[in-house]
């Protein structure tokens, strides 16, 4: 499934903590069915690319990769498979779409062999076609996509948090495509230019989310909303908004959000904005459609929970 990262993105990389929420209605699945001829190359449906696996574009990296590191896994490395995903959200906007495909396409691996795995064993997959993929991930993507419960993440290992929080998520879309790995090697060659600068910003973010983590526990609304504008404010200083991400944020608050930032790797991709009311997150959505966000999702966790 998807997820959104609500405080700690970039920080996280440097061993701050980070809160992150799986988003239960937005879903990846994966199919996988083993070749008609087992020596037959491997083939891959997944988003625009229908073809041999091995010859799938580099976007789609991480699932070609979870492809070899779960055959390894169970035991049939070169065997022939027809690999297919279906995602209800878009990719590389910040809302995990790769390390869930990687996940996805692990586990269905797996059962179409019928090897078990424990939930770190697949979190250790994932993180290894992932880290093929895109270099150096916190894991909290790869964490995130595979939970029940909202989590808080440090140092590469996560725990559910006991989220308390009455109150709605707007998610929006920027339409632009994120630049994860781009966002994080310029905050790496700024902190090494700059270390006591950039490394100020970062136990800044680190501090917010931390104090986040307590306010979602006691469901703080009010000193949530401060704490996703200034994270924002010191997520752009680190150079890793734009124009379109600052402009949905203001808009959002303008619309009555309570705070706004954006999520994840930032440069497009997604900003999420908090309301205390479903009827003001509705409002907000909108405002942000007619910012010119190119999808919008709302989440409200205390009514997930309350789901079976
Ligand atoms: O853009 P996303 O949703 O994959 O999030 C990236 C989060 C970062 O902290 C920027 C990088 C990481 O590996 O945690």
């Amino acid at each position: 499934m998807a997820k959104v990262i609500l405080f700690g993105e970039h920080s996280v990389v440097y061993g701050h903590p980070a809160v992150a929420v799986p988003l239960h209605n937005l879903h990846m699945t994966a199919t996988v069915r083993p070749a008609a001829v087992v020596t037959a190359p491997s083939t891959l449906n997944c988003l625009d690319w229908h073809g041999p696996l091995d010859a799938a574009p580099a976007q789609l990296a991480s699932v070609v990769e979870a492809v070899k590191v779960a055959t390894g896994f169970a035991g049939h490395p070169d065997t022939g498979l027809h690999v297919t995903t279906q995602a209800d959200f878009p990719p590389e906007r910040g809302l995990g779409s790769s390390a869930a495909a990687a996940g996805a396409v692990i586990q269905a691996v797996l059962d179409a062999y019928g090897v078990p795995a424990s939930p770190q064993q697949l979190f250790d997959l994932t993180q290894e076609a992932e880290r093929i993929a895109h270099g150096h991930p916190s894991g909290l993507d790869a964490l995130t996509t595979a939970s029940l419960a909202p989590v808080y993440f440090r140092d590469g290992a996560g725990t559910a948090l006991d989220m308390n929080l009455t109150a709605w998520i707007v998610i929006a879309d920027s339409g632009a495509q994120g630049s994860t790995r781009e966002t994080v090697g310029d905050v790496r060659r700024g902190y090494e230019t700059s270390p006591e600068q950039v490394g100020a910003l970062l136990d800044q973010l680190g501090a917010i989310a931390e104090g986040a983590a307590e306010d979602l526990r006691t469901g703080d609304v009010s000193a949530l909303g401060e704490k996703m504008n200034d994270a924002h404010r010191l997520l752009a200083e680190l150079g890793v908004s734009d124009d379109r991400l600052d402009a949905m944020t203001g808009a959002a608050r303008d619309a009555g959000a309570v705070g706004a930032k954006l999520t994840g790797g930032g440069r497009g991709g997604c900003i999420i904005a908090l309301a205390r009311t479903g009827d003001d997150a509705a409002r907000i959505a909108g405002s942000l459609t007619d910012a010119g966000a190119s999808g919008t999702w709302i989440y409200a966790p205390h009514l997930e929970k309350a789901a079976p």
